[in-house]
Formats: C-alpha cells, structure tokens, sequence
C-alpha cells in the first residue's frame, strides 16, 4: 500500500488526491474508472526507497517486498512501476511474492539495474519454482535466492484449506533437490513457523542459507502496528487463529478471528485505496457488499464471506498472524497491570542468533 504508506511517513497526500479525483465514483459497484496515475505511483515508490537507503548504515542490505496479487486496476503496469522505481531509487534487492510472477523479471529486463539488484521469490512449491525458472531462463538472469514458504506463515499462503497436509520442512526437500537435479546454485530461504533459534538452525544443518522470520518481529517497538493490536497479539490462544477465504485475492489467509475486518461490512474503498482491483476493475469484495446491499438497502450490514482488505489494512483492523501467534505470549513478561512487555527488534534479533535448545531469552526483569 505504497502510496498510503507515504502519505503516513512523509505527509504527502496521493489518498485524499486520489478519493478527489473518483469521488464521483464512490456509489458505483463499477470501479474500471479508478486508476492509479503511474507517475505518482512511482514518486510514492521512489519516496520511501530512498528514504530507507538514505537511512541505511552499516553492510546490511536494505530489500522490500512485492505482491503480484495487487493488480490496483492495471497489473502489469503498476508492478512494472513498482519494481522499477524502487530499482531507480537504489534498493539493494527485491522479493517477488503473492503470485507466480512468470512475466516479472520480463517486465524490468531493460532497467539499467536488472543485472545488480538482487531478485528473489517466494514459492511454496518445487512445482511453483520450476515454473518460474523456466520462465526466467529467456532473460538469462536466474533469480539471486528463493525463501520457500510453508503453510504456517502469516498472511497469504500458496496453499488451499488443506494446508494442514503440507509441511514446510518436505517442501524445502523438495526444492533443495530440484535445484542440484538442474545444477543450479541458488540460496534456499525456508519461512513459515520458524519460531526459535534451534528451529532455524535445524534449517542451515539442513542446507538453507537463511531463514524468513516474521510473527515474533510484531510484538516489538520497531513493528509499526499500534500497541494495542500488539497486545492482542500476545494474548491470543491457539483457538483465536483461523485460516479464511476473506480475502479478495482469492488466497486463503491467516488472521485473528476476532479482529475488526471480520464480519465488517464497510463500503469499497476503493476510490482512495483500490490496491486489490483486476484488469477490469474488479474485487470480490466489492460483489459481497452490493449482494448485503441489496438485501438490507438501510441500516448497517455485514459481509461475512470476504471483506474490505485495503481499508482494513489501512485501519490496523485485519490482523494477520503467523501459525506460532499463540507461542508469543512466552516470548516476554507480564507486567502487573497485565499487558505484555513489548519487546526489541534487537532482543528478538539475538534470540534467533544466539538461543539453543528451543529456548526463548526472556526480556530482562
Ligand atoms: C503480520 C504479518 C503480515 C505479513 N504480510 C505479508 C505481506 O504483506 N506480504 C508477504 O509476502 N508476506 C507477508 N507475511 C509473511 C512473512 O513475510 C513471512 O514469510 C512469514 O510470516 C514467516 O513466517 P513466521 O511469521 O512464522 O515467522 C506476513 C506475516 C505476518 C506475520
């Protein structure tokens, strides 16, 4: 959510800009007028790359990440604007997730950098990573890594409701096998449930170069959701965790089930936001809102089958989780008031690098 982003961090105002420009629109179930002007889209862009760059110090290098389920009513152009910007603006690499990506390296092979910057992707399979190999060989560029995602991730996952079935430690097997069978040397990223040092080390003793951590990085200062969510975080149980199909994207996604984007029944945003429309200007949240409607022209309703992904995002009221939410509660103390201690990046940071045996490094008394 790029643009929304910005207008957070640097007071621009691309969203009020935008909603001005398709006001008119806001009442019609059609949104193939909404469109993101390309030009601001990639200021927006350029802006908060060079901003984090800018910022950097030390040897770490600075990546960001990009879904190709956000279509925003013009998918191969505004990733092409996405990806490339960033590439102008100097970040040291990118990750493609949320999709196949078959045409992504095609899309930015004339940039200058497509060379030097380092180009990763998520998968969730070594059917889903042959696929895209095969696509990429024609730009003679293979990609720099692949974190292999399993079903215990947070948010999207590239599995059905049977994701049960799957196991992450097969997946990457898997693909670690596919990679020496084609004589190709690419670091494997395992992600998804990697919860304790020990967990990521059993990955590196079994030929990862890195792992992907996410769900412990939220209960912390840095992570930028409001301490309150936060809170909720660490209270949940494991029966406070579902995976749904509320999603327009069509990927099942894992949440906490009380938060406020379930059973909301909010109007489209999408003259503001509008991350999620098709090539036609579609979202299948937007069907489910006209469909409640029509049924109950006054008054408020709820949409219970998906839900308004771009302003729920926008509010901090969809919470996506990791499958491990319910462990963070171990992660720190309790005060007496009895909220839970919010935590460092670093000290989680160091608990991942340095704790053995399934411990957890609890945060000084
Ligand atoms: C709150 C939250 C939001 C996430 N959002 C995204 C996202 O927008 N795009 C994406 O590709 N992955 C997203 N992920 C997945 C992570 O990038 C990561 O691969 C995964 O959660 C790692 O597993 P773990 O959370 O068990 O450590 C998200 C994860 C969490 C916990």
């Amino acid at each position: 959510m790029v643009q929304t982003v910005t207008d957070r961090r640097f007071k621009t105002s691309f969203v009020k800009d935008k909603l001005k420009k398709y006001k008119f629109n806001i009442d019609n179930a059609d949104k193939s007028a909404v469109q993101f002007d390309l030009g601001e889209l990639a200021e927006a862009q350029a802006m908060l790359v060079s901003h984090a760059m800018e910022a950097k110090q030390g040897e770490g290098k600075v990546f960001i990440n990009c879904m190709e389920k956000l279509g925003m009513g013009n998918p191969a152009q505004t990733l092409k604007v996405r990806l490339e910007a960033a590439m102008s603006a100097g970040i040291d690499g990118i990750t493609l997730s949320a999709g196949l990506h078959l045409g992504s390296f095609g899309l930015i092979e004339e940039h200058p950098r497509f060379r030097d910057v380092k180009l990763g992707i998520i998968v969730s399979s070594a059917r889903a990573l042959k696929l895209f190999l095969k696509k990429v060989k024609r730009t003679r560029r293979m990609p720099d890594y692949v974190v292999v995602e399993g079903p215990l991730a947070g948010g999207h996952l590239g599995f059905g409701l049977d994701w049960a079935k799957y196991d992450l430690r097969s997946i990457v097997a898997d693909v670690v096998e596919m990679l020496a069978r084609e004589e190709l040397d690419i670091p494997v990223i395992p992600a998804g449930g990697i919860f304790t040092g020990s967990d990521a080390t059993a990955y590196l003793e079994r030929g990862a170069a890195a792992v992907q951590v996410a769900t412990r990085f939220v209960v912390t200062d840095e992570c930028g959701m409001p301490a309150d969510v936060k809170q909720e975080y660490f209270k949940a149980d494991e029966k406070d965790i579902e995976v749904n199909e509320l999603s327009p994207t069509g990927y099942p996604m894992r949440m906490l089930k009380h938060c406020p984007a379930v059973g909301a029944g909010i109007r489209p945003g999408c003259e503001q936001y509008g991350y999620l429309l098709d090539k036609d200007g579609h979202c299948s949240y937007i069907d489910a809102y006209y469909r409640e409607r029509e049924r109950h022209p006054k008054g408020k309703i709820s949409v219970k089958d998906k839900t308004c992904l771009c302003t729920h995002m926008r509010n901090f009221d969809c919470w996506t989780c990791g499958h491990f939410t319910y462990r963070l509660k171990d992660t720190t103390r309790q005060d007496a008031d009895g909220r839970y201690r919010m935590l460092s990046a670093e000290h989680v940071f160091k608990d991942y690098q340095f704790s053995k045996d399934n411990k957890i490094l609890l945060p000084d008394e």
